[in-house]
């Protein structure tokens, strides 16, 4: 497809068909089996400004907070309980994870359970990110957010697009295997540029494509932005990111349940293959709110883990009790 294609697509009246394509693409590709990847939110304490984030470094409404390194290990080992079959460990950019604290807990994650494990915090150097792999990290998670030079300008007081699309790069030589995606709905994004967001996922090859919608938190300098597209325009595009990327693992991203309470089983109605349950312990949820309305605030993790159960039977799909690693370059 090229971007006119795409254009088409999201332009397109009925999305019926197009959902229903992608369905029977990811079913014929990646099966019926949905892989759970539990998700711990370590760490709500970031350097970094981002205009729409909800744990950005100036909101200091948020309560901060580290999670003991035993309690995430006791966690993990709930996961295999539950059936999980990968780990992700996420939080702001927080320099007190060094490079040796977040190999240790590696280590020990992988000597106590079997779980893969997907490390999403934040941008880091070459070195830190080999000693991690030579830990045992299996998966990195960093959107790429936008592909639009000046949006991501807008957006990210503190960074710069090129230097997260060389940490992406790098930790795809050294071969991790390789989340990206994008927010759908920065302010003053067009359709175009999301069309040349979801044709730029293709491009980066990517393992596993994460994409949500921007949702406006109030103590940001984006409170006031609402985004410019409907639902309909987040489903069609995870369901045309479906076709051209056939093979790539695509989670149903917890920001759908926010915009809609069956958000996340319609985005795996119309393409998506895995879904990360939220695995963080209780106390510390309400003080990683990214945006208002994220869901499973006040549940427990054991909470989550039969609601997730619950959902895939009613959509008729099966738990993937393999690590779900990457079908596209088994190198990886
Ligand atoms: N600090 C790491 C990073 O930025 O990659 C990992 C944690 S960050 C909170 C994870 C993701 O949350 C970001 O990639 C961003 O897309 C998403 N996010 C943050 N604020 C959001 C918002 N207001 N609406 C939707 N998603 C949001
Ligand atoms: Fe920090 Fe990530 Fe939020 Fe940016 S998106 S402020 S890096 S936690
Ligand atoms: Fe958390 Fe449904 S997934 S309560």
């Amino acid at each position: 497809m090229n971007k006119s294609d795409i254009l088409n697509l999201l332009l397109l009246p009925d999305p019926e068909p197009l959902y229903q394509e992608a369905d029977y693409c990811r079913k014929q590709n990646m099966g019926d089996d949905v892989y759970l990847r539990g998700i711990i939110e370590f760490s709500n304490i970031c350097v970094k400004d981002c205009h729409y984030c909800g744990i950005r470094s100036s909101n200091t409404d948020v309560k901060p907070y580290r999670i003991p390194d035993n309690e995430i290990i006791e966690t993990c080992q709930k996961m295999v309980v539950w059936g999980y079959t990968s780990v992700v460990l996420q939080s702001g950019e927080d320099p007190f994870y060094t490079t040796e604290k977040l190999t240790h807990l590696i280590k020990t994650i992988k000597a106590t359970t079997p779980l893969a494990i997907t490390l999403s915090v934040g941008e880091r150097n070459e070195a830190t990110y080999r000693a991690w792999k030579e830990a045992g990290m299996d998966r990195y998670l960093l959107r790429f957010e936008t592909s639009n030079p000046k949006l991501f300008q807008e957006s990210h007081p503190d960074d710069d697009l090129t230097n997260r699309l060389e940490c992406l790069e790098i930790l795809r030589r050294m071969g991790v295997q390789v989340g990206s995606g994008f927010l759908i709905g920065l302010p003053n994004e067009t359709l175009e540029q999301l069309a040349e967001d979801i044709l730029f996922c293709t491009q980066l090859d990517l393992d596993m494509i994460g994409i949500g919608p921007f949702i406006a938190h109030p103590n940001t300098p984006f409170s006031s932005q609402s985004n410019p597209f409907s639902p309909d325009i987040f489903y069609k595009t995870i369901a045309i990111l479906r076709l051209i990327n056939p093979r790539a693992h695509i989670p149903a991203t917890t920001a759908f349940d926010a915009i809609d309470p069956k958000g996340r089983n319609r985005v795996l109605q119309r393409g998506a293959n895995v879904f990360m349950p939220n695995a963080t312990p209780m106390a510390y949820r309400e003080h990683y709110q990214l945006y208002p309305g994220k869901p499973c605030i006040s549940e427990s993790s054991d909470d989550c883990a039969g609601c997730v159960k619950g959902r895939l039977k009613r959509l008729g799909r099966t738990i993937g009790n393999d690590a779900g690693h990457s079908l596209k370059n088994p190198l990886r």
